[in-house]
């Protein structure tokens, strides 16, 4: 407890002023820095207080708009928004709550006017008040009583029928009242098998927020393997209701412990998938709200740690009917994938590393750009080797260079040949040679150096392989930590106003940084 937090009488007392304080609206670092209590000490309160996990005490809501001015659907896998969205009801005032563009696109992308939206971690009612705007039915329902009234109150404003948009596509629109209600989301009984269009959701990332003030069954109070647990009772609910053929779209974060990432994403991925869902999308939503200058961009370098900046929207399919791999296998196979080593230019330095976990490179010096900021960070420029995949054809012969020199600090492990839509054989290939290189190179770099491996994903027969997932689920090592799962993305491709069909253009790539520690 800080000095300044001691002059007060009790600890009631205290916590009747920053009560009043946040009342009148004084912004929570300002109440942090005048009464010497930390940002969690003001969350705790607030939640204890209001029952609910709220930013600022809201008086009234007027609807200035009703959708939000020059909408485009997303097209490619970064969605990115500079504003949350300020229209019909939504604010930020509940601690959590996701951009409306989030449900916007997911309704408009994978539901059609009067369908069915259920969202099962309603939350402050974001969800439901897009359903609403949008003439889909919706039933939305959350753990906490109190998020409900907060939702009840969010979507009671007037559409008239001609607001909705689109209105001459259709004729039978209507406008829809969401069904609002306390509930837990591991357990739909009350649905029946095959009967949502669509799920859209936004859990609680295991325990680094709480949402209520311990309410038995809030799945905020759980940590990362318990909470996965219960979310696999999510998923199979999930699996059951949805009808064939339609879509699930979970929106989920990273945490670190320590100086390493926990990858809650990739982990809550391979929940759904493991109760039936194919991956449809893997969709990277980048956050906005990270500082990277100052202080942040002194310790980034000096700890050597990125600020997690992006959060996933796996978009999962319950397949209409199970088909056999086997027939859907391309069978011609003619690209042989190998590993060769590669010396990479090393030329200037640069003069600003990234510093956060999303780096959007211009495209005419992406990969100088790349390789130099993998180097700087993570090597001294000699102690480092470079590993690339190529594909050659059947009929050329190849030499592949095994680089044996001891003592390194940093493995680069590249592959380009990624982006030419490679086949199912390929990839298990890569995986398979991948996992062997990094056994027999581990011995070979310095504890304390790293292993930085280039990834991305690829859609097969209509569904994404998520291969930075995969590459994380085979590097089990108790030797590599994972440091960062970093999204880079090629500055221009995303503006790209090119129709991609029914799928999202894949426009992002990883890079995964694992320290050697044994
Ligand atoms: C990230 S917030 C959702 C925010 C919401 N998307 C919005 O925009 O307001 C997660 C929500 O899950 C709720 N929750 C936690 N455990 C739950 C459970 N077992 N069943 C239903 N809701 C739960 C929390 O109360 C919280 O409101």
């Amino acid at each position: 407890m800080s000095n300044k937090k001691l002059n007060f009488k009790t600890e009631k007392e205290l916590e009747e002023i920053i009560l009043q304080e946040k009342a009148r609206g004084t912004p929570d670092l300002e109440i942090g820095q005048k009464y010497g209590v930390t940002f969690r000490y003001i969350e705790r309160l607030i939640t204890r207080s209001q029952g609910v996990n709220i930013s600022a005490f809201k008086v009234s809501k007027k609807v200035k708009k009703l959708h939000p001015k020059d909408f485009k659907e997303e097209q490619t896998t970064v969605w990115s928004f500079k504003q949350r969205g300020n229209w019909a009801t939504h604010s930020g005032e509940y601690r959590g709550n996701w951009s409306p563009y989030i449900p916007r696109n997911v309704i408009l992308k994978y539901s059609k006017p009067d369908e069915l939206v259920l969202d099962y971690f309603c939350g402050a009612g974001t969800t439901a008040v897009e359903s609403k705007l949008l003439g889909r039915r919706c039933i939305a329902f959350d753990i906490n009583d109190k998020a409900i009234e907060l939702a009840k109150k969010n979507v009671n404003f007037t559409v008239e029928l001609q607001q909705l948009p689109f209105i001459d596509e259709k004729s039978h629109l209507k406008v829809y009242e969401p069904e609002l209600s306390v509930g837990d989301a591991r357990d739909l009984s009350f649905l029946q098998d095959n009967s949502i269009d669509l799920i859209c959701a936004h859990p609680p990332y295991a325990n680094i927020i709480h949402y209520t003030d311990s309410k038995g069954g809030d799945l905020s109070f759980f940590d990362i393997d318990e909470f996965l647990k219960e979310m696999a009772k999510v998923a199979k609910e999930s699996f059951r209701v949805l009808k064939p053929g339609r879509q699930c779209a979970i929106l989920i974060g990273d945490t670190r412990r320590k100086k390493h990432v926990i990858p809650l994403g990739f982990k809550l991925i391979n929940v759904y998938l493991d109760a039936g869902f194919k991956l449809r999308e893997l969709v990277i939503k980048r956050q906005h709200n990270c500082k990277t200058t100052g202080f942040w961009y002194a310790n980034s370098i000096k700890y050597n740690f990125l600020l997690l900046a992006q959060e996933y929207l796996p978009i999962f399919e319950k397949p209409k009917l199970p088909v056999p791999l086997s027939v859907r296998e391309r069978l011609v196979d003619y690209d042989l994938v190998t590993p060769t080593s590669e010396k990479l230019p090393v030329t200037r330095k640069l003069d600003e590393l990234e510093t956060t976990t999303v780096w959007i490179l211009p495209e005419k010096d992406f990969e100088e750009r790349l390789n130099k900021n993998v180097i700087d960070r993570y090597s001294n420029e000699k102690g480092f080797s470079t590993i690339t995949f190529v594909s050659h054809s059947k009929n050329e012969t190849n030499s592949t260079e095994r680089n044996r020199q001891k003592g390194k600090e940093l493995l680069f492990i590249k592959s380009p040949f990624l982006s030419n839509n490679p086949s199912r054989s390929n990839i298990e290939h890569y995986l398979k040679e991948t996992k062997e290189i990094v056994n027999r190179e581990l011995p070979n770099i310095n504890k304390g150096g790293f292993l930085a491996i280039q990834t991305q994903d690829v859609r097969i027969d209509g569904y994404i392989e998520p291969l930075a997932k995969r590459m994380v689920d085979l590097l089990t090592s108790g030797k590599l930590w994972l440091n960062e799962v970093v999204i880079i993305i090629q500055e221009g491709k995303n503006l790209s106003s090119e129709s991609t069909g029914e799928y999202l253009k894949i426009t992002h790539q990883y890079l995964l940084v694992y320290e050697v520690v044994g």
